[in-house]
């Protein structure tokens, strides 16, 4: 069976920090292992829309930016199909189908859908799409025959729809779709970066991500106002780990590489977090190693971003060449499915004959 990758990203915001540990590094590290016979990276601006309905030029105007972030980072449209949902209308069209599979109890149990109602304040009201993206998602995955998604811990729920969904189908219409597995981060860490005020999560909303095209000013400056330990205040005190974010950061970003050039008194990260619980480690120091650590990361991806905003036209061109790719390969799925559920009428000539038998004897 072939190894197919789908993923993406609703175009919402700049990508930041978080996406680029929790996805975004891996995504280029698998498109480059050569595992796997095809790659999807999706934009996904219909599934945006569900709880943006109101707002529909903030989408279009993220669409671009999650584009030049994508090809910043290192995913090669000759290796990787990115294309924007939208264009493949085949996802709808399937989506429609699969909801029939899925009760609306189901999706109420889904913790990331949970959070999300709160979150928007959609709890009088639940738009009917919002409700359905799951479903959607389903789509997504399947549309591509993906074999493997991945993606943050959050949409773990999204993958174990779908799977339900590919068994249900193909037990009623016959072995057709194929089931996904998540792929996670590798640690925790990375599953969940935290905001650089300590919050639980980078959240544009909470004004605490450093995006992927900040500079380098700006991550500077963002660093050095990160939370730490409020019970470090001198130099000598131990200081605490927990929750402290540019140790959290160094355990997302760091490799042992980085210490002889950033931290040339430390062998390693562990030696350096010793050095701090212990005391007499400031966070100045802390704080400093990080940046030179995220500069190194970063610098490259500000560099491409560069030269691909030179040439906005050429990323359209990039997105459109992607979007009809998928779209063939979502249609060949559809009609797939179309004849396991026999609604392909035209080309079913048993089902022609036998209704004109029936009719003219
Ligand atoms: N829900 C994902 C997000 O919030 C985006 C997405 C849509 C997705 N469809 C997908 C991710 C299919 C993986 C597979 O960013």
């Amino acid at each position: 069976m072939e190894k197919i990758i789908l993923t993406g990203d609703r175009p919402t915001g700049k990508l930041h920090l978080g996406h680029f540990v929790g996805s975004l590094r891996r995504r280029v590290e698998l498109q480059n292992s050569g595992e796997f016979d095809k790659i999807y990276v999706m934009i996904a601006d219909a599934q945006a829309l569900t709880d943006n309905a109101d707002n529909p030029e903030k989408v279009r105007q993220n669409v671009i930016e999650v584009a030049l972030d994508y090809l910043s980072v290192g995913i090669d449209p000759a290796k990787t199909t990115i294309f924007i949902q939208s264009q493949v209308p085949e996802l709808t069209e399937l989506a429609f189908y699969y909801m029939n599979l899925v009760s609306v109890a189901r999706v109420q149990r889904n913790p990331t859908v949970k959070t999300e109602i709160k979150m928007r304040n959609f709890e009088s009201s639940i738009p009917l799409g919002f409700f359905c993206y799951p479903v959607s998602q389903a789509s997504d995955i399947t549309a591509f025959k993906a074999t493997t998604v991945p993606v943050g811990e959050d949409q773990a729920p999204m993958i174990e729809l779908t799977r339900e969904i590919v068994n249900r189908f193909n037990h009623i219409y016959g072995p057709t779709l194929v089931e996904p597995e998540i792929l996670l981060p590798e640690n925790a860490a990375c599953l969940r970066l935290p905001g650089t005020d300590g919050k639980a999560k980078m959240s544009k909303s909470l004004g605490n991500c450093i995006y992927l095209s900040d500079t380098a000013k700006e991550v500077a400056k963002k660093v050095k106002s990160m939370y730490t330990d409020p019970l470090h205040l001198n130099v000598s005190d131990p200081g605490h780990l927990e929750g402290n974010c540019p140790f959290i950061y160094l355990d997302a970003f760091s490799t042992a590489e980085h210490f002889p050039k950033y931290a040339p008194d430390y062998q390693s990260l562990q030696e350096m977090k010793d050095h701090y619980t212990r005391g007499g480690l400031g966070d100045g120091t802390v704080k400093k190693t990080l940046i030179g650590i995220l500069e190194e990361t970063l610098q490259p991806i500000r560099e491409r971003r560069a030269q691909f905003e030179k040439d906005i036209p050429a990323v359209y061109d990039i997105l459109k060449a992607g979007s009809e790719k998928a779209r063939e390969a979502a249609a060949r799925t559809l009609d797939e499915v179309h004849a396991a559920m026999k609604i392909n009428y035209f080309s079913d000539r048993a089902l022609i004959n036998e209704q004109a038998h029936k009719y003219n004897g």
